[in-house]
């Protein structure tokens, strides 16, 4: 059995729209699941919706719709633009499916069998946007106002079940400094140990279900409470694997990918990610995940995005830069001008000179020059490599990119790895303008060093193109075939200099990223 690799997003809430917040996470997920793919790694990627709860009841209320329906039309609003972004997860999960509801049921009878829930009243101040009460000095801070999206918090009290969240504190904070890397990055460390030194409080995870127009998943001991949403949908990341088994429904199998290898997520959902969440599983003695990954927050044009702003990077505005500049460019762009963990911010001008810079320039147009001059030059056959070709800074560039690539994805230094492809680009690029080929090609003595030249500049596209295949599968593999290769390829067995073969024909050119003004 080789390495596995299991990669989870958050699942989201079907109260509205995917945006370009729920991409991103996605398309980093799905570059870490085909570069693992591509490393021979056996790979699980999850993603799915996030179905109950008050936000859903209450969106649906206002469009005259059952949550259920209102669950079922948006949820093939995020299904289609996957499938429109090139998104290659394994499973697509909705809290409302029977398998999840089943297990989260059983998950629920064994925190009671272990004595980790009991009854009590809960009385206070609860966010309804963030799905979470708030003490009353985080209420008070912020003028009973949520801190997240500055709406008025609402006075609940109601009886409700327990989670003994409290008794894991020790263990949980004991966890956390044992294991720096389940907590990235350290910055977001850093404020959950802080955070979590000022204490912890058992948990509410009920609600009534008369309240959420019996939407939701009923409690086995109390079927007028159903689980709290945000118990509900962490527990996704396992019943999705078949956790804990029930019946025999052919999924079991895949509970050997867990523990999750990276579970990504925003830093707004931090506390739940990696406090709720590994307490449960303590209280489950399910193993923990290796690590919880809090990317950044997008704004658009300077300034926070909102639909009134008309600055809202929507499905529809995504799905129209995709149509003009490639969706590959969108999935280049989102990881490539932001570090991962870092806020960012989205601009059309912004994302224009990305292209321009780094694709049309870049890569494209060495593609362009290497597979034009091969063509014009040797017949669209690959030269002989030659070592009077003095490409040593070419070779290099590559060596370290390939060196670099692995520990990169690993700590999800997206702009890292791209980072080194560029540096590839750029080094192949200076050395065909200070070779010059055009000009030894009038030469006949220059034949072989001539041909050296292309060479790297051919094996050196291969690299480029080989490496932005996670991040770029369409172009990647459009660039591939001008240079006459076939997929799928494997990562760890392409990414070595050299392996070229002279003599190989190759394919026809054309403009990868045709420039945009
Ligand atoms: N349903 C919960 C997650 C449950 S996971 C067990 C949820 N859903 S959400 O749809 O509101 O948000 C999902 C993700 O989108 C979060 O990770 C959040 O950080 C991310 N983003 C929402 N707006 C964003 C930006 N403007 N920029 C980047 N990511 C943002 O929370």
């Amino acid at each position: 059995m080789g390495q596995k690799f299991y990669v989870t997003t958050p699942i989201y809430y079907v109260n509205d729209s995917p945006h370009i917040g729920h991409a991103y996470t996605t398309i980093a997920a799905d570059v870490l699941a085909r570069y693992h793919r591509a490393c021979g790694h056996q790979t699980w990627f999850l993603t799915g919706a996030d179905e109950h709860g008050v936000k859903i009841v209450k969106a649906a209320a206002e469009k005259g719709l059952t949550p259920r329906q209102l669950a079922d039309s948006v949820v093939v609003h995020f299904q289609e633009f996957w499938k429109f972004l090139n998104i290659s997860n394994d499973d697509f999960i909705r809290t409302s499916d029977a398998r999840h509801e089943k297990r989260l049921q059983a998950i629920m009878e064994r925190l009671l069998q272990r004595d980790q829930v009991y009854q009590g009243k809960y009385e206070g101040w609860y966010d309804e946007g963030q799905e979470e009460f708030v003490t009353e000095s985080a209420a008070r801070e912020n003028q009973y106002q949520s801190a997240i999206s500055g709406k008025p918090l609402v006075r609940y009290s109601e009886p409700s079940w327990f989670f003994r969240l409290s008794q894991w504190r020790e263990k949980l904070l004991a966890y956390i400094q044992a294991h720096p890397e389940f907590i990235r990055p350290e910055s977001r460390r850093n404020e959950v140990l802080s955070k979590l030194a000022d204490g912890l409080e058992d948990l509410s995870i009920s609600r009534s279900l008369a309240k959420l127009d019996n939407w939701g998943v009923s409690l086995p001991n109390d079927p007028t409470h159903c689980v709290y949403v945000w118990i509900d949908a962490l527990s996704n990341y396992i019943t999705a694997l078949g956790y804990p088994p029930i019946g025999q429904e052919g999924d079991q199998g895949r509970w050997d990918f867990w523990p999750a290898s990276l579970q990504l997520i925003g830093k707004d959902i931090l506390w739940f990610h990696t406090v709720y969440w590994p307490c449960l599983l303590m209280a489950l003695d399910v193993p923990l995940p290796r690590t919880i990954f809090a990317h950044g927050w997008w704004t658009s044009e300077g300034k926070k995005m909102s639909k009134s702003l008309g600055n809202f990077v929507s499905r529809e505005v995504i799905t129209e830069l995709c149509n003009e500049y490639s969706r590959d460019a969108f999935r280049y762009f989102v990881l490539r001008e932001v570090p991962f963990g870092a806020d960012g911010d989205f601009s059309r001008q912004a994302f224009q000179l990305r292209y321009n810079v780094d694709l049309a320039n870049g890569v494209g147009n060495l593609l362009a020059r290497t597979v034009n001059m091969i063509g014009r030059y040797f017949q669209a056959q690959v030269p002989q490599p030659d070592p009077s070709a003095g490409a040593q800074p070419v070779q290099q560039a590559a060596e370290a990119l390939i060196a670099a690539a692995g520990p990169a994805m690993e700590q999800c230094r997206f702009n890292a790895y791209l980072d080194k492809v560029q540096d590839l680009v750029n080094a192949t690029n200076k050395f065909i303008d200070v070779t010059e080929p055009f000009k030894l090609a009038k030469d006949a003595t220059q034949r072989q060093r001539l041909g050296g030249i292309l060479y790297a500049c051919a094996e050196a596209v291969r690299l480029v193109l080989s490496y932005l295949e996670p991040f770029m599968p369409d172009k990647a593999a459009e660039g591939l075939s001008q240079l006459g290769l076939a997929g799928p390829r494997r990562l760890d067995q392409v990414g070595r200099w050299g392996l070229l073969t002279p003599g190989q024909a190759l394919g026809k050119a054309a403009m990868l990223f045709p420039r945009k003004l």
